[in-house]
């Protein structure tokens, strides 16, 4: 399952986001607000429990989130994510995992993980901006399954059929959300039209 959020407040991000000319200082602060937006409706089936809260009237029946959330960005460019679901989940732990595609195969390389305990029985929220061939995406949910997880959803920015379709095929229980499902990819496996290195754009370098 995947679902494109079409909004038109995110739709107007993505265009500033995807723009050459945004610098590093905008680029980030748009990558939290399109977060903000995509976490939104990806948190919307989230188990919640009954509360009862003093108004200064009367008693309110109300409903809390009850489940345990652990966000895991993926290194480095999914931290570009971390603020926009904070925001949303501020309970929320926080894990990491550390991939980087090689250069030459782009298949992703593993060098860090540190996850909460609660990633197994919680909900654990994968974020990386940019979901291309979707090898990392895979190599990460293969990471948080081992770990124990079962309740997994990727929340992303850019994606493309073909990443789509093979993070789907791999592991068809996790639901993916996403600001924008664009054309494809280029030869260097980059999504195009794509917004470049997230990376490097999130953080000033290259
Ligand atoms: C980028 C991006 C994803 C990955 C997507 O990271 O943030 O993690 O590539 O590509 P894929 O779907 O083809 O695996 P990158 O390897 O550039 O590392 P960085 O975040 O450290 O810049
Ligand atoms: N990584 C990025 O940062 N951008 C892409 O388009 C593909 C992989």
């Amino acid at each position: 399952m995947h679902e494109e959020i079409r909004h038109p407040c995110v739709q107007h991000k993505l265009a500033l986001i995807r723009d050459i000319s945004t610098g590093h200082k905008q680029f980030r602060e748009l990558a939290t607000e399109i977060t903000m937006f995509v976490c939104y409706e990806a948190l919307k089936s989230i188990s919640v429990k009954d509360v009862e809260v003093e108004t200064p009237l009367e008693t309110a029946k109300c409903y809390k989130i009850s489940e345990d959330i652990v966000v895991v960005p993926i290194l480095r460019a999914g931290v570009g994510m971390l603020e926009g679901i904070l925001s949303l989940v501020p309970s929320a732990r926080v894990g990491f995992v550390g991939l980087y595609r090689d250069e030459v195969t782009k298949e992703p390389v593993t060098y860090y993980q540190r996850l909460p305990e609660q990633a197994n029985g919680g909900l654990c929220i994968l974020v990386d901006p940019m979901l291309a061939t979707g090898g990392s995406t895979v190599a990460a949910i293969d990471i948080l399954k081992e770990a124990g997880a079962r309740k997994v959803v990727v929340v992303c920015i850019v994606t493309c059929p073909e990443g789509l379709q093979r993070v789907e095929d791999a592991h068809p229980d996790v639901p993916i959300f996403v600001a924008s499902i664009d054309r494809g990819l280029d030869e260097n496996k980059y999504i195009v039209p794509g917004l470049g290195d997230a990376g490097d754009r999130l953080y000033g370098t290259r």
